[in-house]
């Protein structure tokens, strides 16, 4: 059965590969993650002077821009709301003044977000809670509820000029017929035709499809599957959301950090199946990202500088199939053979030993291999090929690096 061809706004997507994902909001104050309002059983009364001490005055758009940046992310999608109900947008008179524009903060964060993403190139993307737990009409006139998204989500569709698209959170909170989807994409195509529709399923429902207006499914944490598209009425793209620690939201308490490595490999788990990654940042409650994350995204993207190339982006899942971790990306022109566990190189006195140098072997590699090469210092590297099997000989990382996952660029005989 025929795969279906990707929409241009889904190619775009599916080619921008890594994107972060910003959760920021009165709860950042607490330091406690997203969730503490509902956790820790605070009413809206108890809850909601928080906006009179957030002036997120360290949220700095261009700062978080340049930082995705340099971590070789191509979009951000932040959190214009939470199901705390408190937007970060100037919500007119739609949420009776619970937004940023009306509190202490006394400016639109979602304005500076979008101008500094435009100004920087990369594409803003907007996260809008469903569930929400500040709305009465949520819980006793949902109809009323859904006319509040709607408008909101219109706002959003018309106060900022062109956007990347909405990525919605909280469907599973209700059963799916409540949520009368239709209306909601169809204000969004209306205003915003090119922009991306996300709908995020959630931990029980990963990788499942949805409404047939939705570009793409989504994988909550762990580690994305492979996507069969064969038969399906229109091409979808994939995206594994993560945190970096174990909260979404600030988590001043929470230590329990992912390694760089893990990040690196995760990131290339995810291109593997052809997922894009959206890494999570949680701000402190002035709005900073803080020096633990922004370290850890600018290793990233040292990374993705030194050994991603252009495969992290536009390669897409290939036949050619790799031993243990071991995989291959292609294009139209050449293979990338994503290759971990090598070891440093150099005296026995000062390297440690790392794993398997040597040969590496690929299967199901159907055209006649020309060239393989390092694609970060462009050294070539031996190979033997006999019908479709293909063994490299992968040299260790010279000494002075440890690049976790090594490519070598394919090039074959035309
Ligand atoms: C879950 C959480 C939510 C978080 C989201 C991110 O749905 O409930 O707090 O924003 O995951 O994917």
């Amino acid at each position: 059965m025929a795969i279906p061809v990707p929409e241009k706004r889904i190619k775009e997507f599916e080619n921008m590969g890594l994107g972060m994902f910003i959760h920021f909001g009165m709860y950042s104050q607490l330091g406690c993650g997203e969730w503490i309002m509902n956790i820790a059983g605070m009413s809206v009364e108890q809850y909601s002077p928080l906006k009179d001490t957030f002036t997120a005055k360290d949220f700095d758009a261009k700062k978080i821009v340049e930082i995705a940046k340099a971590a070789g992310m191509k979009y951000i999608t932040i959190t214009t709301k939470h199901h705390d109900g408190f937007c970060l947008y100037d919500s007119k008179d739609l949420n009776g003044g619970y937004d940023t524009v009306h509190s202490a903060c006394g400016r639109d964060l979602i304005r500076e977000f979008v101008d500094a993403c435009n100004e920087g190139g990369i594409l803003p993307v907007f996260y809008h809670a469903t569930l929400d737990w500040y709305q009465k009409s949520f819980e006793e006139d949902f109809p009323t509820f859904l006319k509040y998204l709607n408008d909101s989500v219109e706002l959003l569709c018309t106060q900022y000029g062109k956007i990347g698209g909405l990525w919605f959170d909280g469907n599973w909170s209700r059963a799916a017929s409540d949520w009368d989807e239709d209306t909601l994409y169809a204000t969004i195509r209306k205003h915003q035709p090119d922009a991306l529709i996300i709908n995020n399923t959630g931990l029980d429902a990963r990788g499942c499809a949805g409404h047939p207006e939705i570009d793409s499914v989504t994988f909550e944490q762990g580690r994305p599957t492979p996507m069969n598209r064969e038969g399906m009425p229109k091409y979808l793209a994939a995206e594994m959301c993560q945190t970096m620690n174990d909260h979404w939201g600030y988590g001043k308490a929470d230590f329990n950090y992912k390694s760089l490595p893990e990040l690196i490999e995760t990131l290339c788990a995810c291109r593997k199946v052809g997922a894009n990654f959206l890494l999570n940042v949680g701000p402190d409650g002035d709005g900073n990202i803080i020096p633990m994350q922004e370290v850890m995204l600018r290793g990233l993207g040292d990374w993705v500088k030194t050994c991603g190339g252009t495969s992290i982006y536009t390669g897409k899942p290939s036949e050619i199939k790799g031993e243990f971790k071991n995989f291959a990306l292609e294009d139209e022109e050449k293979a990338y053979l994503y290759i971990h566990d090598l070891a440093i190189l150099g005296n026995a006195h000062v390297t440690v030993e790392g794993g398997g140098v040597g040969f590496k072997h690929f299967t199901n590699v159907k055209r006649k291999v020309k060239s393989v090469k390092w694609g970060d210092n462009g050294q070539e590297l031996d190979f033997v090929q006999h019908g479709d099997h293909l063994w490299v000989n992968a040299s260790g990382f010279p000494y002075g690096c440890q690049y976790v996952v090594r490519i070598a660029d394919v090039e074959f005989e035309d």
